[in-house]
């Protein structure tokens, strides 16, 4: 086939698949079999790959992924995101009702559901979808379109005739099917379970591989349009109209949108849905009541953060009662003991709860739990769910009261609770197993050492066969003494274990300080630790009070990396992953100065920008060569000021004489 021939086949089957797609997830009435997709799919696969040229950034072979990406750039949005004012009665919405029809008179409202899930912005050009964009502080959001393509729902390109340039936004969201089966294959691996959709869906959305996010099956509803020149000058009219554009829109016929007139339709909405929304295979925490009319909706004008013409109306969170098995008692990696609570399956918001948080020894007293008790659970927006209360009424005659140990479960030791914290902990550091292995666990995780073929499971068994008794054992590990532990430890698996731990060598410095495990030494804490000290011998002799002068260490961080390394034990680890080769060093590259065009600067930094975060503008400071302080003294070259910066600051910048410039004035000064 020539080239001719090779860019008219792609382009058949890329509308064929485009179609296909469309068919199958958004109308759901598909009208060929998956295998014959799937040949179609090979086929272009194989025609992009013979002619790479022809392989366009929103061909459907995309939506299994691309390749991975290393950081998400920022984006300032065209119009701000806004949020929506939020009420939980219904006299509320009347009086929302009323207000807008005191202003406007009789007003056509239209009514959808309150995803609950991430909010997106598509802008698409000449059809092509251009870029999908989080919301951000809806100033600004990430750029993460190589997952968004993977959404199947989000069309690559548009049908019928869209307008040149135009903007969807709709919510991302996982549905409790897909979600559950997430969560059974974590379980199964040994990782940890997820702790709802939401926020499942917003974690998976900044995945750096997008081959990953196409497995988690993501979908969207739209809910808004900007254009230029909007098609109609109802709402309700223009969403239909996306429709026809070939994205996923809400459906009249199943009561996803509906148009209201007067504040007897909303009830009816409201209720209908306070009844149906159990049966919805996605989550969703309310109803959402816009005007119809764009021209009153421009009348009526917007608040700070959200417009006049909106309001959603939220249930209330879902609670159910049910019987209180047992307690559990976990240890963390850090020793913190956690009580969980073991529950009589019930189904609540779409998903099976059989565990709930309790979250320390005050709350069970408070509580006066029983073992046998109906309890109610709850489950809130982002939360596991959590026991709100109990039903003394029916407590059984056998309940016993829940006792909170006064050892550890798991090692014997007597666990202590220091003054001031909520929670107990097992001191037990070096010889509490499960302390010992979560640990292990961590180091080798994925954001910490990455060791692949190594998780929980895994970690356990070699801990139980004696191999390993800290994260320093990894590394004396031979492939002969795991294929000695039999069944399961094939050649290929062990083969696995054994590069993943080679490979681990050559992780960054600040990925090494972070799997160290030093409590409170989260991942942007190692990352500010590590670019701020260098090395890891510097940090081990740093005093509090330089410690703290690093920005985000505060007292207790500073405190916890002194205790670790004066447990001798540590400061051994440290010495045998030295001399296992791991990277104790800042990367060079990663701490000297991009350049040295700020040299000698000094600057203070205030507002909001539009294309930095506020630590991006500081760490490009200083990236540069210049300082960053934190008040405008006569040392300060200048002030860098983005939207509404404090009055007080602009006072004192005058009054010492101190230029302020904007953020486009400053990347000039890096740029040039
Ligand atoms: S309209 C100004 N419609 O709720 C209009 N938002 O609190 C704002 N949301 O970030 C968006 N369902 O992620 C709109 N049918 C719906 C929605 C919806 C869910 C989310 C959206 C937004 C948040 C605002």
């Amino acid at each position: 086939m020539d080239r001719e021939q090779a860019a008219k086949r792609v382009r058949e089957l890329t509308e064929q698949l485009e179609r296909h797609n469309h068919l199958y997830y958004v109308e759901a009435k598909p009208v060929i079999s998956d295998q014959e997709f799937d040949f179609l799919m090979k086929e272009l696969e194989a025609l992009e790959k013979q002619f790479p040229d022809l392989a366009s950034p929103n061909s459907p072979t995309q939506r299994v992924g691309g390749d991975l990406t290393k950081e998400f750039p920022t984006v300032a949005h065209r119009w701000p995101m806004l949020s929506l004012e939020n009420s939980y009665s219904r006299e509320e919405v009347a009086e929302f009702v009323r207000r807008v029809e005191k202003e406007a008179g009789p007003t056509t409202f239209v009514m959808e559901l309150k995803y609950d899930g991430v909010a997106i912005s598509l802008t698409y050009r000449n059809g092509e979808l251009m870029r999908g964009v989080t919301r951000g502080d809806g100033e600004q959001g990430e750029d993460i379109t190589a997952n968004v393509r993977t959404v199947r729902t989000i069309p690559l390109r548009l049908r019928g005739n869209p307008p040149a340039e135009l903007e969807a936004r709709g919510e991302i969201l996982m549905g409790f099917r897909e979600f559950e089966a997430l969560n059974d294959l974590r379980g199964k691996e040994g990782e940890e379970r997820f702790a709802n959709p939401r926020n499942t869906t917003a974690g998976t959305l900044k995945l750096q591989d997008p081959k990953v996010v196409a497995k988690r099956h993501l979908q969207n509803y739209i809910y808004d349009l900007y254009t230029v020149e909007m098609p109609s000058s109802s709402h309700f009219e223009n969403i239909r109209r996306c429709g026809e554009w070939g994205f996923r829109t809400p459906d009249p016929k199943e009561r996803f949108i509906a148009r209201a007139n007067g504040v007897e339709d909303i009830m009816a909405f409201i209720s209908y849905w306070d009844g149906a929304r159990h049966q919805l295979p996605i989550a969703m925490d309310g109803v959402v009541i816009k005007v119809d009319d764009l021209g009153i909706r421009e009348e009526l004008g917007l608040r700070a953060k959200s417009p006049r013409w909106a309001i959603a109306y939220k249930f209330p969170a879902e609670n159910k009662a049910t019987r209180l098995n047992g307690v559990e008692f976990n240890v963390g990696r850090t020793g913190a003991i956690t009580p969980v609570a073991l529950l009589e399956p019930v189904e609540l918001a779409g998903t099976t709860v059989k565990r709930a948080s309790i979250h320390n020894a005050d709350q069970i007293a408070k509580l006066d739990l029983h073992i046998g008790d109906m309890v109610l659970v709850e489950k809130g927006g982002e939360i596991i769910p959590k026991i709100t209360g109990v039903d003394l009424a029916r407590r059984p005659q056998d309940a016993r009261p829940v006792h909170y140990p006064a050892l550890c479960p798991e090692c014997g030791t007597p666990l202590v609770r220091d003054e001031g914290e909520a929670q107990h902990y097992c001191p037990n550091e070096h010889g509490c197993p499960p302390q010992i292995t979560r640990r292990i666990e961590h180091f080798v995780g994925r954001k910490a050492m990455d060791i692949g073929g190594l998780g929980g499971e895994t970690v356990e068994a070699l801990y139980k066969a004696g191999l390993i008794h800290n994260v320093a054992d990894l590394y004396d590990l031979r492939q002969e003494q795991l294929l000695a532990l039999g069944k399961g430890w094939g050649e290929r698996s062990t083969q696995l274990i054994i590069d993943g731990i080679a490979a681990s060598r050559t992780v960054p410095f600040e990925r090494v300080l972070f799997a160290l495990g030093i409590r409170h030494v989260g991942e942007t804490v190692a990352k500010k630790i590590a670019r701020s000290t260098g090395s890891i011998d510097r940090l081990a002799e740093m005093s509090p009070e330089e410690l703290t002068g690093i920005g985000e260490v505060g007292e207790v961080i500073a405190a916890s990396i002194r205790d670790f390394f004066t447990v001798e034990g540590n400061r051994r680890i440290v010495e045998r992953l030295r001399n296992a080769g791991l990277v104790l060093v800042a990367d060079a590259a990663a701490k000297g100065p991009e350049s040295d065009k700020l040299k000698g600067l000094s600057f203070v930094v205030s507002g909001v920008f539009k294309t930095f975060t506020r630590d991006g503008i500081k760490e490009t400071i200083e990236a540069h060569g210049g300082k960053v302080g934190g008040s405008i003294s006569r040392k300060t070259n200048f002030v860098v000021a983005g939207d509404d910066m404090g009055p007080a600051k602009k006072a004192k910048a005058d009054e010492l004489g101190v230029p302020v410039i904007g953020e486009a004035e400053f990347r000039r000064m890096i740029e040039e």
